[in-house]
């Protein structure tokens, strides 16, 4: 089954074609990006009805642009993704509206995929380790993008159990708003843990939040004030700076690490799975491999490229309920916001 996925529902245009016919990387047949980064850059956050009027500019000929790089006409495929929620309203009506038509106009099925579940099934697209291959449930998932970090209990695909999440700012929000107020460009997270790896070790110590509190909930609003006071009272210089954000850095990392351990405590289980923009940054990488490996278990991540907002993550979560049967009426659906676990399972 030949699956188109788009994604529109932040600041992102992301298509792709997931053929479940076949194996290994090949199955992702090709995949086009495109940031609007630039466009929202000098307001320092995201416009909501310009990321809407972006999507509408640049899907279609991001469409065709895809569907010619897999050597695919759209008569080619068996299904259309889009994802349905939860995000921007309008950003995500584009998606909905382009892929719901398209499919009609194909007589082919659609469905609307959540955006977290296709973070959340990032890690799974691709092979895995040559020795363990692909990650099946039942895992713990960490999500840790720009709007969430959450915990869950991934009984089967589909079957989702909130375990705990954020009380305030998400991680990757926490990285942006950090980045924000030492002076780093929009959008800071990336170049703040660019900043962290010249960083010295230990030169800024910030508490880790609710690490001393049962429970497996989030707080990082808290660390970004410590963060301010800290950069406030220094000499503000290149190397300070680099400082402050090894500092953040670390804390962020071993609060999540400790939380995942306990989250694979509470569930019984060896295997961690993360996804979502922070799960590209090389330190939280390193910190979970090495606290699944000490447990025998394992920490599988997607590449850093499928780590932020994809098409082919869409693409992938779409085939999979597709192929099981699953699809939706005839109607354009955008669900801003959307709980996970009320999902169908996928059998
Ligand atoms: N190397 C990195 N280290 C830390 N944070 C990073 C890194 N790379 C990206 N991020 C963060 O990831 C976030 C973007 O991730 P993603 O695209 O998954 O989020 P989003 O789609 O905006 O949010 P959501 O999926 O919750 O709607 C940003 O907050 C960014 O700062
Ligand atoms: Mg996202």
């Amino acid at each position: 089954m030949r699956v188109l996925g788009i994604e529109t529902s932040c600041d992102e245009t992301g298509v792709a074609v997931y053929d479940t016919a076949l194996r290994g990387a090949a199955a992702l047949r090709a995949q086009a990006l495109y940031s609007q980064i630039a466009l929202h850059a000098e307001y320092g956050g995201v416009v909501p009805e310009l990321a809407s009027r972006d999507h509408v500019r640049k899907l279609v000929p991001l469409v065709r642009q895809t569907l010619a790089e897999a050597g695919l006409a759209p008569a080619d495929l068996d299904g259309v993704a889009y994802t349905a929620g939860p995000g921007l309203v309008g950003a995500l009506l584009v998606g909905a509206g382009v892929g719901r038509a398209l499919a009609w106009a194909l007589d082919v099925p659609a469905i609307g995929v959540h955006h977290m579940e296709g973070h959340l099934l990032a890690p799974l697209i691709e092979d895995g380790d040559p020795v363990h291959g692909r990650p099946a449930p039942p895992f713990v998932a960490l999500l840790v993008s720009g709007g969430h970090t959450q915990l869950v209990a991934v009984e089967a695909i589909g079957r989702y159990r909130l375990l705990g999440e954020t009380l305030d700012d998400a991680a990757g929000e926490a990285f942006d708003k950090t980045a924000k107020l030492m002076g780093l460009p929009y959008p800071g997270g990336p170049q703040l843990a660019a900043l962290a790896e010249r960083g010295t070790p230990g030169a800024y110590r910030f508490a880790r939040p609710m690490i001393d509190r049962p429970g497996l909930d989030f707080s990082f609003s808290g660390l970004k004030t410590q963060v301010l006071l800290a950069w406030r009272d220094s000499d503000q210089s290149e190397a300070t700076r680099a400082d402050i954000a090894r500092g953040f850095e670390d804390a962020v990392v071993e609060t999540l690490a400790i939380k995942c351990e306990r989250a694979l405590d509470a569930a019984g289980s060896d295997t961690l799975i993360v996804a979502g923009g922070v799960g590209a940054n090389r330190r939280l990488r390193e910190r979970l491999q090495a606290m699944a490996a000490r447990r025998g278990g394992r920490a599988c991540f997607p590449r850093p490229a499928l780590c932020t907002d994809n098409g082919a993550m869409i693409a992938f979560a779409g085939a999979l309920r597709l192929q099981a049967g699953q699809h939706d009426d005839a109607a354009v659906r955008a669900v801003p916001r959307w709980d996970m676990a009320s999902l169908p399972p996928l059998a």
